[in-house]
């Protein structure tokens, strides 16, 4: 039988992605912590239920470990973030210890042959942030921006693409249009400023990291969901169907990129899920879903890709992966997404990279421990030793030949 074989360009960069608030554990100045502390805010409704993060996987002790894994799994880069509440404790005040350990973490990833994707802010905060406002105050762009420039300062000579921001939309839908992410306050206005202050303050973050160092790489990672239209069996979906599509479509993608255009280098995308939607409702086929009951359709990626081919800039796929606790379906989604990556090279978009979400079991938010989106388990039971599973082989095996068949 003959089988295509995709080859990928000797330079593609594959690698895996985590974040600081769900691996490192015991972010103590982070909002998050407070929150599921309890300590804010005061009133019930808006209290923390559910798993705390804890020593979550002791990652920030365990890199060394962690990068070794991704080092044997043929990766050529990998991406994590800094935690913005542990370097600037208190408002304009450095703590130069954890300054030194982000040195050492940047550093032991380039040691081991990783291009380093470091991502500024990934959800969480400093405390004196939230507590004056946080994506509120008209002056967060500002004190972010000066947080980005001591990063730049600090690690620009280790750091090969900086990622200041972590999908700030799903940030807002979170905090203020759901209200299932501290503060939980549910205000449409709120979640609109909000984005709109996440604007500015990725356009002032580039400027600073520039202004430090000019050949710097910024960007940010944008969750982007593709959304499908019901047809009917004549393959027509209705007007208002194809309406709400577009609609949706420049909310999740223009809406945010469009301003910031001029300020990226890169786009890092974050791809998770395709809704599928009739009139103002989703409408879900029967369809392969993560544990999680996300829709697995590789092909929205494609789609994905081939609308953001516009903004001619390079693209770093900075999330891509599933809950699959047993492992059954991750080699399947891998490898199908995969091959619409190449298919949308082939049509002319620019991807220079995929990172796959992630390398090590971790603390889904609100979520807790329970889904399971590591290339590698974490066995809580047993001192959090980490099990490649039957994926991670897979995985390594596309990493090391740039083949996909
Ligand atoms: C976030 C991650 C999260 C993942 C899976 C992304 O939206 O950046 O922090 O763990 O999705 O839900």
């Amino acid at each position: 039988m003959y089988t295509f074989i995709m080859q990928f360009p000797a330079d593609f960069l594959w690698g895996t992605a985590t974040s600081a608030y769900q691996t490192e554990g015991y972010n103590t100045n982070s909002d998050w912590w407070y929150w599921e502390k309890g300590k804010y805010p005061k009133s019930k409704r808006k209290a923390f239920i559910g798993e705390t993060s804890g020593m979550a996987c002791d990652s920030y002790n365990r890199y060394e470990e962690d990068f070794n894994f991704a080092k044997n799994m043929n990766n050529n880069a990998i991406r994590f973030s800094i935690e913005w509440a542990r370097i600037e404790p208190r408002k304009g005040e450095w703590d130069q210890t954890e300054v030194e350990h982000y040195k050492k973490v940047i550093k032991a990833a380039k040691e081991r042959g990783l291009k380093t994707f470091v991502t500024l802010h990934h959800f969480t905060k400093p405390i004196w942030f939230s507590k004056l406002g946080g994506w509120l105050n008209p002056f967060a762009p500002k004190w972010f921006a000066n947080y980005a420039k001591k990063c730049a300062e600090e690690y620009s000579d280790y750091i090969d693409f900086f990622i200041t921001l972590n999908e700030p939309q799903v940030y807002s839908l979170q905090a203020y249009w759901r209200a299932t992410w501290t503060p939980k306050i549910k205000c449409k206005l709120f979640a609109l400023i909000s984005q709109l202050t996440q604007i500015k303050a990725h356009k002032k973050a580039y400027t600073a990291i520039k202004f430090v160092d000019n050949s710097a790489k910024v960007g940010l990672s944008k969750h982007i969901v593709r959304y499908e239209r019901v047809t009917n069996d004549r393959g027509k979906a209705s007007i208002c169907t194809k309406l709400v599509c577009k609609v949706l479509h420049y909310l999740t993608t223009n809406f945010f990129l469009d301003p910031i255009k001029k300020h990226l280098d890169f786009i890092g995308l974050n791809y998770y899920f395709t809704a599928w939607m009739k009139n103002f409702k989703e409408k879900n086929p029967e369809m392969e879903s993560s544990d999680l009951g996300w829709i697995l359709y590789p092909e929205g990626l494609k789609h994905i890709l081939l609308n953001l081919k516009k903004y001619n800039l390079p693209i770093y796929i900075t999330e891509h992966g599933l809950a699959d606790a047993w492992d059954q379906k991750r080699q399947w989604y891998i490898n199908e997404s995969l091959k619409f990556v190449y298919e949308a090279m082939e049509s002319g978009v620019d991807v220079r990279g995929y990172l796959h979400w992630s390398l090590i079991d971790n603390f889904e938010w609100h979520i807790g421990f329970w889904p399971k989106f590591g290339l590698i388990e974490i066995d809580r039971e047993h001192n959090l030793t980490r099990k490649p599973r039957p994926s991670f082989y897979m995985y390594s095996q596309i990493c090391r030949t740039g083949k996909v068949e």
